[in-house]
């Protein structure tokens, strides 16, 4: 018979072991780095109390002898606002946070567990990457790693927050999941480092030029969120995870908290110019229209003349795509086209409602925008928009003009409300642009040139470009009233909670990528 104070001593012994390997040392490593340890960043991004480890006790594979357990990665599950979600995170301080096989086997198990239990799944990254010392077995260990981000893709939220280097073939889980949080100063991702670099292309650089926070947050669009210092960033993820449901087969969360609606919905009238060529600030109209503080931003800084955000419309989760008007008149380039289509296959594939706010002038035009694959990349936009099948609702405040009105959720590409306000000018292109096209024999013989094409714009503005055609066509469901869009917007989105769209069957489109 087993003697079970032999059994308990033992159990108590490993656990103080456990313990005891969390010292001061422990700390001070991250901390003289200006970094937390992995522990503090779990009690900062869990519920108080709430999160329980698993594969605390795991050693290294292999030769590698030490008496720490664990192999450099924290796993297990946990609540955060009340809901679970899966986390792994990695320690810096055992070998780098480097990917060993084990270390790799628990990161698959949690998002095994995640996956198959309907969770959301959050990578706290921070690793030297594959562990030099284990050589193809790590290499494994990412593959298995990242093809479980795939298949995980669309039917849990996976968000990566990188919270120190994320080097090499490491970035690739990360880029594979949906949100990519970055911590200013201390975190960084490249494919290849500074070293590399200065030894391929003779090209100076550093780890922040390469791949800080900054550059992947504004330049590249690889991160969505950026942060200060890692407190916020690991809040910036407890706040985007109220807006998200836990599975593809879930509804976002509805919030317990009391939302207010805008104190004065006639605000919504006053915001765009008189003037046409006028820019203002899209985010007036937004934060006018959703529940008061409620809208959250995604990729902020980057590609700026397109906005994509969460919000709640009367308490329920909507996803925004905005045309900016202040940034490059808010033009459809390359990059705003890309964030938006990635934002729309988001929001489709967690029943997150999409309103398009629309004033947009058109394409960007250029021989940098050609060459660098506006057509292949615009493309993007109007299949995730067209493919959608979430409620989505167009609203055109100002300009609608050309390929860009079309790509911007129209009726005909399966939009499902479509209102425009009095000031829309939905057309194939601007006054100026047309009246020059259509007129240039009467401009060139004119005796007034200017006289004679402000005519001519005015006439365009009152036949062709306002929203009325489109009204009378059924392409715009109903010309609203500025102040009349919130109570509009709930009630049609009201109607489309039970929106079904039959799919044919296939096994995936080809979206052009
Ligand atoms: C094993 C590693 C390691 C690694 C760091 N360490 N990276 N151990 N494998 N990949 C160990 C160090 O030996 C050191 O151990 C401890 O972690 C801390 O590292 P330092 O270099 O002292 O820290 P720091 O100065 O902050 O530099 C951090 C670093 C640097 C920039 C990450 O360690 C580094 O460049 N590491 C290698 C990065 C790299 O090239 N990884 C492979 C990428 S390729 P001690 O015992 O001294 O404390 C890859 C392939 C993936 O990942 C493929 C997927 C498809």
């Amino acid at each position: 018979m087993k003697d079970n104070r032999i059994q308990f001593k033992k159990y108590t012994s490993r656990k103080e072991q456990l313990e005891a390997q969390y010292n001061w040392e422990y700390f001070a490593k991250q901390h003289k780095k200006g970094k937390l340890t992995a522990r503090e960043r779990i009690e900062i991004l869990f519920d108080e109390n709430s999160f329980e480890e698993i594969d605390a006790f795991v050693k290294p594979a292999g030769d590698i002898t030490t008496n720490v357990f664990g192999d450099g990665v924290i796993c297990g599950h946990g609540k955060i606002n009340g809901r679970k979600v899966f986390a792994f995170a990695q320690d810096f301080t055992f070998m780098g946070g480097s990917l060993g096989s084990v270390h790799a086997e628990k990161i698959m198990k949690v998002q095994d567990m995640a996956l198959s239990m309907g969770h959301p799944i959050v990578g706290l990254i921070d690793s030297g990457g594959a562990r030099i010392q284990e050589g193809v077995a790590s290499l494994a260990g990412y593959a298995g790693i990242f093809h479980r981000n795939v298949k995980s893709s669309g039917v849990i939220p996976q968000i990566s927050i990188i919270l120190g280097p994320a080097a090499g073939g490491a970035v690739y889980s990360p880029a594979l999941t949906d949100f990519i949080f970055m911590c200013r100063h201390t975190a960084y991702m490249f494919v290849t480092g500074p070293d590399v670099v200065k030894e391929v292309l003779n090209e100076d650089t550093n780890s922040e030029e390469l791949g800080g926070a900054d550059i992947h947050g504004s330049k590249s669009g690889v991160a969505q969120f950026i942060y200060d210092d890692e407190e916020h960033t690991l809040l910036g993820v407890r706040k985007l995870l109220q807006y998200l449901p836990s599975n593809n087969v879930d509804l976002p969360p509805i919030t317990e908290m009391e939302m207010e609606a805008p104190e004065n919905p006639n605000k919504l009238g006053l915001i765009i110019p008189e003037e046409a060529t006028i820019p203002y600030d899209m985010l007036d109209i937004i934060k006018n229209l959703v529940d008061k503080n409620s809208f959250h931003e995604i990729s902020e800084c980057f590609a700026a003349n397109i906005i994509t955000g969460l919000a709640r419309l009367d308490n329920k989760v909507i996803g925004i795509v905005a045309n900016q008007p202040k940034v490059l008149a808010g033009v459809l380039d390359i990059n705003s086209a890309e964030k938006a289509a990635r934002f729309v296959r988001f929001c489709d594939a967690f029943n997150i409602p999409i309103l398009v706010l629309e004033d947009v002038p058109g394409f960007l035009p250029g021989s940098n925008q050609e060459h660098t694959g506006i057509i292949r990349r615009g493309a993007k936009l109007l299949y995730a928009f067209s493919e959608a099948s979430v409620p989505k609702i167009t609203v055109i405040v100002r300009k609608a003009y050309g390929g860009a009105y079309i790509v911007m959720n129209s009726k005909n590409m399966g939009g499902d409300f479509n209102f425009a306000w009095p000031t829309a000018e939905i057309a194939v292109m601007g006054p100026e642009g047309a009246v020059k096209i259509l007129h240039r024999k009467k401009l060139a013989n004119a005796d007034n040139v200017d006289e004679t094409k402000n005519k001519l714009i005015s006439k365009y503005k009152d036949n062709i470009a306002n929203p009325y055609i489109a009204d009378e066509k059924g392409y715009v469901d109903e010309v609203i009233e500025p102040a009349n869009t919130r109570v509009k917007l709930i009630s049609a989105f009201e109607a489309l909670e039970n929106k079904y769209m039959e799919k044919n069957a296939k096994k995936h489109g080809n979206i052009p990528l």
